[in-house]
């Protein structure tokens, strides 16, 4: 997309997965800003090692290699920006205001979830190029766009949980403009992450996207769970939670979920 470091977009009818692909890439040297777009994945990756699946032809599924100067405590920020830039385009195109559920998924004003974002890294690859060594990141993200095209198209478990951007709105949405619109605005952000006010920008703007704070939450980590209220977020995007037991610090990395609590 010209006019930003994003030049070299990659495009599959079919792959497995473009995380595994960037990833792959980046082992082998690829510079950051490569971007990896396809129509159809047969083994998308979700969260949790879960699968992420749509119809060929319906849904953006869109990953890009980043090599951010990042401090490691605050990779997060990383994922954020891809976040903040559909978030962004989403609303520039159709005029909608998605959240952010905290750590990673977009969603609608009534709860539902429209996108997904998984942020892979492999801090032991190679250096990258001399303009951008820095370890990759690989985010991905997935929307929603026109598949669901009603509930009737989603497994009963997600009626309810899952929407697309098509169901919202009521009419069909051109994959291409809220794609060119999200690089776009990613240009921006990217940028940000190589200076301290960058990144506090950053990380304000996500605050202020940022549904979950406010909310009582029940956060599961992989040895232990607790509930309480969201409070806010720190300048590396982690979560503040006032739980019975004091104030917690929670980190992306560490949680396995984020639900409402009881
Ligand atoms: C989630 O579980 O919410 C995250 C889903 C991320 C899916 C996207 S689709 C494009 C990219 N390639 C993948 O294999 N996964 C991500």
């Amino acid at each position: 997309m010209s006019g930003t470091r994003f030049t070299d977009i990659r495009w599959f009818g079919s792959i497995d997965s473009t995380n595994r692909y960037l990833l792959d890439e980046a082992r082998a040297g690829a510079p950051a800003g490569v971007v990896a777009v396809a129509d159809h994945q047969s083994a998308g990756r979700g969260r949790l090692g879960r699968t992420w699946e749509a119809p060929p032809g319906s849904n953006l599924l869109v990953s890009v290699l980043l090599r951010p100067d990042l401090p490691p405590d605050q990779r997060h920020l990383a994922s954020a920006v891809v976040a903040l830039a559909a978030v962004g385009a989403v609303d520039a195109v159709l005029g909608l205001g998605l959240a952010i559920k905290w750590p990673n998924d977009l969603l609608g004003a009534d709860g539902r979830k429209v996108a997904g974002v998984l942020a892979e890294a492999d801090l032991a690859a190679p250096a990258g190029p001399v303009a951008t060594p820095g370890p990759p990141i690989v985010v991905g993200i997935g929307i929603n766009v026109n598949w669901p095209a009603g509930d009737e198209d989603l497994p009963p478990e997600l009626v309810g949980l899952a929407a697309s951007l098509r169901q919202i709105v009521g009419r069909p949405v051109d994959r291409d403009a809220v794609l060119d619109a999200m690089l776009f605005g990613l240009e921006h952000r990217v940028a940000d992450l190589d200076t301290v006010a960058g990144r506090i920008r950053q990380s304000d703007d996500l605050r202020s996207r940022c549904s979950t704070i406010g909310s009582w939450v029940r956060v599961e980590l992989s040895d232990r769970w607790f509930e309480g209220t969201a409070t806010d977020l720190t300048p590396e995007g982690h979560l503040v939670v006032e739980s019975a037991t004091g104030t917690q610090t929670v980190i992306a990395g560490d949680v396995v979920h984020v639900r409402p609590g009881s």
